[in-house]
């Protein structure tokens, strides 16, 4: 998968190149929509066409865009208010607005099915699936194998749950480091410490980031982490309840009470960050003076949740951190960023993966080497 990610990287920092100028956030979301299909589906599939309807008309559109649009509508339909008086009538389609949420998921189901048919034609074939993608490993294992419900499933959380949270990561750690020369200059001088080919041949630097490379960065990863604690992608939890009725700081929590946890206000809770406003990856770093609260003691170890914890941790945490720290040095390594707007980037437009409206944030690629 990371070869994969590597190649499609290349690909895209090129095009960007050309372009000169794009908008970030946009790109960044179509690049980690591309590799998550391609690791989910194989590189030949990696962003096919398929039916949207929207309004009525049905047009073509791309698998990633339909599906990520699609979730936003989804959500959008849970706010409506004949859904919220009767929550019963939740699994029907009503309205044309439910009919078409309802027909788009179904083209991406659909789409699915098909593919895991073509597969297992093709290993009947062949007598092997081809590839190491998502999609081939669960038709060979044996808890998913005899169910494409489960397949089809396990496919659409995977590309929902890893593709916006990724690239709003990468999307925010850019405009921070644009905005800050000297965190920039730390980076790239840790690049070059490590890397052999960093600043040369963009083909010869992905065959040196491998998952041993990768694990030495330090510097970067202070900056993946500042970057989730100032503007976590996923800002508040689902819904949770306790098993039993409990008194948390005075309050009493009774078990069927519904809770969502803000992680956006607890990574920015003034008791626990020096500066909660200011991007400062060094509160990472436990030789800083950052690295403790504003009493001078250590932080509550719940301080910094992106990833949620306890049972409901995300299990792509770990993937999360490898793509972010594999695609980083690619992007950065023959390119500056820059705001291309001077008042976005004394005040960068609030991002996260929850956002039904994402902005827009116009970035120069500046060629440095
Ligand atoms: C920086 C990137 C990411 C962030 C910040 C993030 C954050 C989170 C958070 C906060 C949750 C808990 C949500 C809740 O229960 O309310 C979660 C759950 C989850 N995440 Fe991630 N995630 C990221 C990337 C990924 C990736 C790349 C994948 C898969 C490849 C992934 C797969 C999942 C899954 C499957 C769950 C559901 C876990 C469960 O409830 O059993 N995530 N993530």
């Amino acid at each position: 998968m990371m070869d994969l990610m590597k190649q499609i990287v290349c690909e895209t920092i090129d095009l960007w190149a050309k372009q000169g100028t794009i908008d970030i956030v946009l790109e960044t979301s179509d690049l980690m929509m591309t590799i998550i299909l391609a690791c989910v589906f194989g590189r030949q599939n990696e962003n096919p066409l398929i039916n949207y309807k929207d309004k009525g008309e049905i047009r073509q559109m791309k698998l990633g865009q339909a599906l990520s649009t699609n979730l936003g509508r989804a959500v959008e339909r849970e706010f409506q208010a004949y859904l919220i008086l009767f929550p019963e009538l939740f699994p029907y389609s009503l309205s044309n607005f439910d009919q078409e949420v309802q027909y788009n998921a179904e083209q991406v189901i659909e789409y699915i099915r098909k593919l895991i048919q073509i597969k297992r034609i093709s290993f009947a074939q062949t007598g092997h699936y081809e590839g190491d993608d998502l999609l081939s490993v669960l038709l060979q294992d044996e808890v998913f194998q005899d169910s494409d419900q489960m397949i089809i499933d396990e496919c659409i959380t995977f590309f929902i749950a890893g593709s916006q949270t990724t690239a709003v990561t990468i999307s925010n750690f850019l405009c921070y480091i644009a905005q800050s020369q000297e965190y920039e200059k730390k980076i790239r001088w840790e690049f070059g410490k490590l890397l052999y080919n960093y600043g040369m041949d963009i083909q010869k630097l992905t065959k040196e980031l491998d998952l041993n490379k990768i694990e030495e960065f330090e510097y970067l990863k202070f900056c993946f982490y500042e970057t989730l604690r100032i503007e976590p992608p996923v800002i508040i939890s689902s819904s949770v309840k306790l098993t039993e009725d409990q008194e948390i700081s005075g309050v009493i929590i009774k078990h069927d009470d519904m809770l969502i946890v803000n992680l956006h206000q607890i990574h920015h809770n003034k008791d626990q960050w020096i500066d909660d406003d200011k991007f400062i990856p060094e509160r990472f770093d436990p030789q800083s003076k950052y690295y403790v609260t504003p009493a001078g003691t250590q932080r509550n170890q719940f301080s910094f949740v992106p990833f949620l914890g306890g049972k409901r941790v995300c299990l792509g945490k770990t993937f999360a951190e490898n793509a972010f720290k594999t695609i980083v040095p690619l992007l950065m390594n023959n390119y500056k960023f820059l705001f291309c707007d001077d008042k976005q980037k004394s005040q960068k437009p609030f991002n996260n993966a929850l956002m039904f409206k994402r902005p827009q944030v116009y970035m120069k690629l500046e060629r440095i080497n």
